[in-house]
């Protein structure tokens, strides 16, 4: 009995010696399992009391005790080494990109529509939407294109089987403005049209740009100005930028917009068809009809309107020469467009 204090030592420093959690097992086994040395000792606890006192058996008890508490704490060691072994060798840096990553970025229509609202804006603008399925009302009546009106023909209508269609331009979002404010406002209305047309230039899906301004004495010049200034902003640069006559129902005068061409300064490219000049935008002075169709009291209010292909100002911002490749998603187009500001 008088080297159970040197037996608990042993064990006590096999324990400590162990490095990893099999060899604490077999020691553990060894000193304490169903044959282990201390259980062994208290099973004999009969022949310790004979030789060496009723204590005796509380000493190998309070060994034993002992040994557990060591074994536990030493397990725990082991573990959290292991884990801090694994942390170092298993390392990742999870700050770096992953392979294949591609950022996506905005479609080049989309770009241009963003920057004509920011543009618009920043004039005083308000930014509206429309319905793209629309009622005969809404897309033609109120706009003073009645149900024999030539005009009609031109537009190439979707119809659905209860009368609605699909809006041929976003001018019906003019009444729908006016019906729901009234006057003074000033707004642009960028959105999907549609049209039963298609081949390099036509799409039967593509975007428009409405504008609108009605108040007191609004003029044509104030919107030849609001047309001029968009544009030199739009485009970045010093443009000329001539008004000719033209008709649309829902305006009078009507005029058409030209801007000298953006590829060769208007000294006429093939882009230009030689005539150095854009067509870019349809405008004039909102009709009475329709002021008064809107609610608006044509006596008091004036109004100018205008009506732009917003797919047409990225096609010539980008130098893009088929407006179908805006609608074919072909991605090696489409990336060629991520580096570009709006
Ligand atoms: N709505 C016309 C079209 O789709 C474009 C247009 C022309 C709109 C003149 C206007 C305008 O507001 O004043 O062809």
């Amino acid at each position: 009995m008088a080297d159970l204090a040197v037996i608990t030592r042993q064990a006590l420093d096999e324990v400590a010696a162990c490095g990893d959690l099999a060899a604490l097992e077999d020691a553990r086994v060894r000193w304490l399992g169903k044959k282990g040395r201390i259980t062994e000792l208290l099973k004999s606890a009969g022949k310790l009391v004979a030789s060496a006192g009723p204590e005796a058996v509380a000493r190998v008890q309070k060994a034993r005790a002992d040994l557990e508490v060591a074994i536990v704490a030493r397990r725990a060691e082991i573990s959290r080494a292991d884990i801090e072994r694994k942390l170092v060798a298993e390392r990742m840096d999870v700050t770096l990109p992953g392979r294949g990553e591609e950022p996506g970025g905005l479609h080049p229509v989309t770009k241009t529509r963003l920057r004509i609202e920011t543009l618009f804006r920043q004039a005083g603008f308000d930014v509206a939407s429309g319905p793209e399925i629309e009622d005969d009302f809404h897309n033609f009546g109120a706009l003073n294109i009645p149900p024999d009106h030539p005009a009609r023909a031109m537009h190439d209508t979707f119809y659905f089987p209860d009368g609605r269609l699909l809006r041929t331009h976003t001018s019906p979002v003019q009444i729908r403005a006016l019906l729901e404010h009234g006057a003074p406002l000033a707004l642009i209305a960028p959105g999907r049209v549609y049209r039963c047309d298609s081949d390099m230039t036509h799409s039967p899906m593509f975007h428009q740009l409405e504008g609108l301004a009605v108040g007191e004495n609004v003029s044509f010049a104030n919107m030849k100005a609001v047309l001029h200034g968009f544009l030199q902003a739009f485009f970045e640069r010093d443009l000329a930028m001539r008004l000719r006559p033209s008709y649309f129902p829902f305006t009078e005068p009507s005029a058409e917009v030209d801007m000298s061409c953006v590829f060769c300064d208007g000294k006429g490219c093939r882009t230009c068809k030689h005539s150095g000049w854009l067509e870019i935008s349809g405008c004039g002075m909102v009709h009475p009809n329709v002021l008064h169709a809107s609610g608006v009291d044509p006596e008091r209010y004036t109004g100018y309107a205008f009506g732009a292909g917003i797919d047409r100002l990225a096609m010539l911002r980008y130098g893009v020469n088929d407006l179908r490749l805006f609608f074919e998603n072909d991605l090696r187009f489409l990336r060629q467009f991520r580096a570009f500001g709006a």
